[in-house]
């Protein structure tokens, strides 16, 4: 059994299912988020494992142990919400204190853990400061101070970023991150958002509908999705129809080749996942023979990039061309050709 263990445990409030079967395995030490779109039971998820709510079936098991039944306080995990959920009449260093106070720690044991902790999350010197004297990022580092200064064996943070402002939330991933792995806790990390999903986590599993759909690491959920649902909800993607002949996909008048079928028969309808990033494209060239070629029908200047829209075999796919010198720019209207190693492709039922 690994650290954190769901076992079949399903959650209805009512008609509504907000989780459905859900089987997890979590490792000790691991960096796990659950990702998926709002309302598709990942705040439920994190609820049932602090002992908030109750599963309607299945059991949750922690370090080999049956904690289903517990309590919140009987179980040694700490959580941090998106609101920072802060005491606003006690000071940074009290809130911090606050944990420690009540399980009757004596005084200069909590001076020292406190003042470890404000160092540990970047806020030395700020214990005598009040919440309306934070910023955003600053409150929730508080609140994350505030649940590691009690060492919980588990950390659950449920979308402890999206109050903040798109630069602070850039700072405050690598910051998370790097706690995390120097403290070596345990976390499950909630979120709707794929960028920090990818950037954090040792392995995510994406949800949906109350189900999970694909767990792995960002390099497997980003590059070998599962289905076109995550394909189209982590990253870009084009999805190219087509039909799965032998060892290729016709799409339109063209065949071209593919790495794995994917478990696609010949016959089957299926989409071809193509990311934007890997795709290259050259003026037209009888030299090579193009996977496919089209027409430029948009371009956009986007700084570090080239977003061209191109047709091709009457549907419509992004390619992202870096902006550099030596790579074509290539005019609306322009003929092309486009080319991708078959095993950057996934082919999707
Ligand atoms: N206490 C509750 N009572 C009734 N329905 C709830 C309750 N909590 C969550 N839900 C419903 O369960 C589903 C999953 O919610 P939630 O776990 O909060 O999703 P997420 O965190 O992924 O946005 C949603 O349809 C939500 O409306
Ligand atoms: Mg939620």
């Amino acid at each position: 059994m690994s650290f954190v263990d769901f076992q079949g445990v399903t959650k209805s409030f009512g008609k509504t299912l907000a989780v459905e079967e859900l089987n997890l395995s979590i490792e000790q030490g691991e960096f796990f988020s659950l990702l998926g779109p709002s309302g598709c039971g990942k705040s439920t998820t994190l609820r049932m494992l602090a002992g908030f709510i109750a599963p309607s079936t299945g059991r949750i098991h922690v370090h080999g142990r049956d904690i289903t039944d517990l309590p919140p306080e009987a179980r040694d995990i700490g959580i941090v919400f998106q609101n920072y959920a802060i005491f606003p009449h006690m000071t940074v260093f009290d809130n911090i204190a606050f944990g420690l106070v009540e399980r009757g720690m004596d005084r200069t044991a909590i001076k020292r853990k406190v003042d470890a902790a404000l160092e540990q999350v970047g806020l030395g010197g700020y214990g005598e400061r009040y919440e309306r004297e934070l910023s955003g990022g600053q409150k929730q580092r508080v609140a994350l101070a505030r649940v590691l200064v009690i060492e919980p064996e588990i950390l659950l943070l449920d979308e402890p970023l999206s109050a903040l402002d798109k630069k602070m939330r850039e700072e405050m991933k690598f910051w998370i991150k790097n706690i995390q792995k120097s403290v070596g806790i345990t976390t499950i990390y909630v979120t709707h958002d794929q960028s920090e999903a990818l950037t954090m986590s040792d392995r995510i599993a994406v949800m949906n509908a109350g189900r999970v759909l694909q767990i792995g690491s960002p390099v497997e959920i980003y590059e070998q999705p599962n289905s076109r649902f995550i394909a189209e909800f982590i990253g870009e993607s084009n999805l190219l129809a087509g039909r799965m002949g032998e060892g290729r996909i016709e799409i339109g008048r063209s065949a071209v080749p593919i790495g794995e079928a994917g478990g696609a028969s010949p016959g089957d309808e299926v989409a071809l996942l193509l990311r934007p990033e890997q795709i290259r494209l050259e003026p037209l060239s009888q030299d090579e023979a193009p996977k496919l070629s089209g027409r430029v029908a948009d371009e956009v200047y986007q700084g570090s990039i080239r977003r061209y829209l191109v047709e091709v075999e009457g549907q419509r796919i992004t390619v992202e061309v870096p902006n550099r010198p030596d790579l074509a720019q290539l005019p609306k209207g322009a003929e092309v050709s486009l080319y991708w190693h078959p095993e950057s492709s996934v082919v999707l039922r």
